[in-house]
């Protein structure tokens, strides 16, 4: 079997995740289809003309995405259980590629085209670990009806465009108060501007300070949609790696190559769940200070924190305007609110409120609205506390579960924060076969493999426990120990 396959050895991109990303292409363009068999690594390595080792870590990395399986001894093939949602992209991803070939495109539209996006293949399964979701069932809908129904009725203003590029003032207001009570962030309602979500708030921020070719230092593992945006900007990515203290700042710090900013989640490190030490802290920002770099601090589901006290964000510890702090509704409220906020020093907000305003004018004034009220009638808070005490039953009971049923055969680390653990399997099985003896008992997992760079993931899997209620996950955590073999120690 031959395919078209350009891969580029110059590219800062290293070939085996191009080889990669050009085969999920292949499989999500449905040229090869479920059920159909790879090549050999060894055959495919020839005929490419690169080393049989790169083609293992991409089939390796297309395993652990899901896309691939293997069959004791007969080979790879195109996993024969591929999730709806991405068969359902083929058509797009088709008409993407058609119309890319005959209309000239911008050195941006050419990196999109050469790094075909998809989401990562999630389990449609009964008991699904999939993470990254609150539990949208316990969120007060018919309150935040009630408040719709009180703005519409109020007046007609929402209706119109808003003045102001930066966000409803109000909500800015609200936000800081909030932000100063709970994340110790020192801000005033003139530093924010309000963003469709983390994601706007990244894109927005590089439009405006990084240059082709500059590096920006990251988590390794990291979260994956950062890096995209990221690559996006055609940034050199510099991978740091991360440990139970979360990001190693002493290996930041000996880097020689210039660095631009750096990415961080530290409150809650994506995916592994480490809470970065108050001496790293400190040690990162002095850092900063004396080099000149901007720190992107996330601070996505800091709310979720059991046992200690919080660590103050990094922002209300700095007095450099060093931190560029972003925060999101996404986990605390829901996803598809899309309000996300950027804490900014004072020089770059006119800048990034223009580029707001130019990249989609404004955000919808009715739920900007609703949400101000919400979070100024203590709604908020009064959530995010009976939310807390709910995930931590939860985090409890997977943590007893996981101990209960695979005693030394697994770690667990990342539990003392957030909506998701993570886990490493001690077993002879690989990440795929784990998958696939799961899904057989109707439990999803997700491997953590997609968000490493350049540190390896050996059987680690990110549990998110947020759309779970207790007894589903003793259920699916007992299956789980059943189906992979797994006796307690
Ligand atoms: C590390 C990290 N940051 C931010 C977000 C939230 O992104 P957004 O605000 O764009 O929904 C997530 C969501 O999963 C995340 O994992």
């Amino acid at each position: 079997m031959d395919f078209a396959i350009a891969l580029n050895p110059t590219s800062a991109h290293p070939l085996h995740r191009q080889l990669a990303e050009e085969l999920r292409r292949i499989i999500l363009t449905g040229r090869l289809l479920p059920g159909e068999r790879l090549p050999s690594t060894r055959s495919l390595a020839q005929s490419l003309s690169i080393s049989r080792t790169t083609v293992t870590q991409s089939y390796d990395q297309l395993l652990g995405e899901g896309y691939l399986e293997t069959r004791h001894g007969s080979g790879t093939f195109v996993c024969s259980q591929l999730p709806d949602d991405l068969l359902q992209a083929k058509p797009v991803d088709t008409i993407a590629a058609s119309s890319a070939s005959a209309i000239q495109l911008s050195p941006y539209g050419i990196h999109l085209a050469e790094t075909p996006f998809a989401l990562l293949p999630e389990p449609q399964t009964e008991i699904n670990f999939r993470y990254g979701r609150p539990a949208l069932k316990h969120f007060p809908v018919n309150l935040w009806r009630k408040l719709l129904m009180r703005h519409c009725r109020q007046d007609r203003q929402w209706l119109d465009y808003a003045k102001d590029s930066q966000g409803y003032y109000p909500l800015r207001v609200a936000i800081a108060q909030y932000l100063a009570r709970a994340r110790a962030v020192a801000c005033s309602p003139e530093q924010i501007v309000l963003t469709n979500g983390t994601q706007q708030a990244l894109d927005l921020v590089l439009r405006i300070l990084l240059q082709p070719g500059e590096t920006i230092a990251i988590e390794d593992p990291g979260y994956l949609s950062a890096r995209r945006v990221f690559l996006s900007h055609r940034a050199n990515l510099l991978p740091i790696p991360v440990d139970h203290s979360g990001l190693r700042v002493d290996q930041l710090i000996c880097e020689t190559t210039p660095i631009r900013c750096v990415y961080v989640t530290p409150s809650h490190q994506f995916p592994t769940g480490a809470i970065l030490s108050l001496p790293r802290r400190l040690e990162l920002l002095k850092w900063a200070q004396q080099t000149g770099t901007l720190i992107l601090e996330d601070d996505y589901d800091s709310e979720y924190r059991y046992g200690d006290r919080p660590i103050p964000a990094l922002q209300g510890l700095d007095n450099s305007d060093s931190v560029l702090y972003i925060g999101t509704f996404s986990k605390v409220l829901f996803p598809a609110l899309r309000i996300g906020y950027l804490v900014l020093p004072p020089s770059l907000v006119p800048l990034v409120a223009y580029g707001k305003w130019l990249s989609d004018r404004q955000l919808p004034t009715l739920e900007q609205r609703v949400l101000t009220d919400f979070i100024t009638e203590g709604h908020l808070e009064s959530h995010i506390r009976k939310m807390r005490s709910h995930y931590d039953c939860c985090r409890q009971g997977l943590v007893q579960a996981l101990q209960t049923h695979f005693g030394d055969g697994v770690t667990i680390v990342g539990e003392q924060a957030g909506i998701h653990l993570m886990v490493r399997f001690s077993t002879p099985l690989d990440e795929a076969e784990i998958i696939q003896k799961a899904a057989s008992v109707g439990v999803g997992l997700i491997s953590a493999r997609p968000q490493y760079l350049q540190a390896t993931s050996m059987n680690e899997f990110v549990l998110g426990y947020g759309e779970l209620e207790e007894d589903a996950i003793a259920t699916g955590i007992a299956r789980l120990a059943q189906v992979l073999g797994c006796k307690p120690s």
